[in-house]
């Protein structure tokens, strides 16, 4: 929260400025300004296909915009090829995340060292042997990684065989290996029980602490509101509402735009669709 304070005097990691994107006659992100701080945490809200997700693919380098740009340290990402925004430093964690292939949960954390790529994947399963080998440093940094998100106990399992909140754990850790500024976090507590979205929640303020940007997309307004320092509003593709959580929860255009009737005081009791 502190840092969130300071950001007036800070430069801003990301900014996007007018970023849009079509998709044949729909307008999926029309014209979104949105600043991203080292430390904190902004959430991003909006109903069902307000374009969040489209929001966050622009900014992971995976679809490129319709128009706006995207400027990392006051250099555009929009020239960059794909690989090019992790290597920069932004990364993401997908929805479906189960690994489908047979490695330790080590492996698997070192995996992102090289990249997160699925590309570039089978080039470095071919490697992995030697390299693995070789970088002692690297074991211990995956090994540092995986106690972080509380996997420690599985290191050596085969990743298949942890459940799908483990699976969610170990994504994150995979992704912290590539050492990010930037994460995007699509929705990472669906499918969570209660107890691992208390732990996904500390893992999350935690990597903000270090200095890591954090965007996060999420469903369950309890969970965001209480991790968010500042979160943006999306409706039909548009920024509506910017502000702490508590003032975007008094925002009469959010309460409008997905809330219905339902008094303010209930939204923390209910999902981003409006229902409880
Ligand atoms: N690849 C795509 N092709 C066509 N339409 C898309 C594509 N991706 C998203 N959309 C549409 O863009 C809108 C925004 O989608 P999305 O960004 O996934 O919303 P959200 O994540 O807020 O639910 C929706 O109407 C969705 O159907
Ligand atoms: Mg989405």
């Amino acid at each position: 929260m502190a840092q969130a304070q300071g950001t007036a005097m800070k430069t801003p990691l990301l900014v996007a400025r007018g970023l849009s994107k079509s998709f044949g006659g729909l307008q999926a992100v029309a014209d979104v300004d949105l600043d991203v701080y080292a430390g904190e945490i902004l959430g991003v809200i909006g109903p069902n296909g307000a374009g969040k997700s489209t929001t966050f693919s622009m900014i992971a380098g995976a679809l490129p915009p319709t128009s706006g740009t995207l400027m990392l340290e006051g250099q555009s990402l929009l020239a960059l090829p794909t690989h090019a925004f992790a290597k920069c430093g932004i990364m993401r964690t997908f929805q479906h995340n189960k690994p489908f292939v047979s490695m330790s949960v080590q492996d698997n954390v070192m995996m992102g060292m090289h990249t997160q790529l699925w590309g570039g994947l089978w080039r470095v399963l071919l490697n992995l042997g030697g390299a693995v080998r070789r970088e002692k440093a690297a074991a211990q940094r995956a090994n540092e990684l995986i106690e972080f998100v509380g996997l420690g106990e599985w290191r050596d399992a085969d990743v298949s065989s942890l459940s799908f909140g483990q699976g969610r754990l170990l994504e994150i850790a995979r992704g912290l290996a590539a050492e990010p500024r930037l994460m995007l976090f699509d929705e990472p507590a669906a499918g969570l029980t209660p107890a691992e979205c208390e732990r996904l929640s500390v893992i999350i303020r935690q990597i903000a602490s270090r200095g890591i940007a954090v965007l996060l997309i999420e469903h369950d307004m309890r969970f965001l509101m209480a991790l968010a320092d500042r979160v943006a509003v999306l409706n039909f593709g548009r920024k509506i509402a910017q502000g702490t959580p508590a003032e975007v929860q008094r925002d009469p255009a959010v309460v409008s735009a997905y809330l219905g009737n339902v008094k303010v005081s209930e939204m923390n009791n209910m999902n981003a669709d409006g229902h409880a």
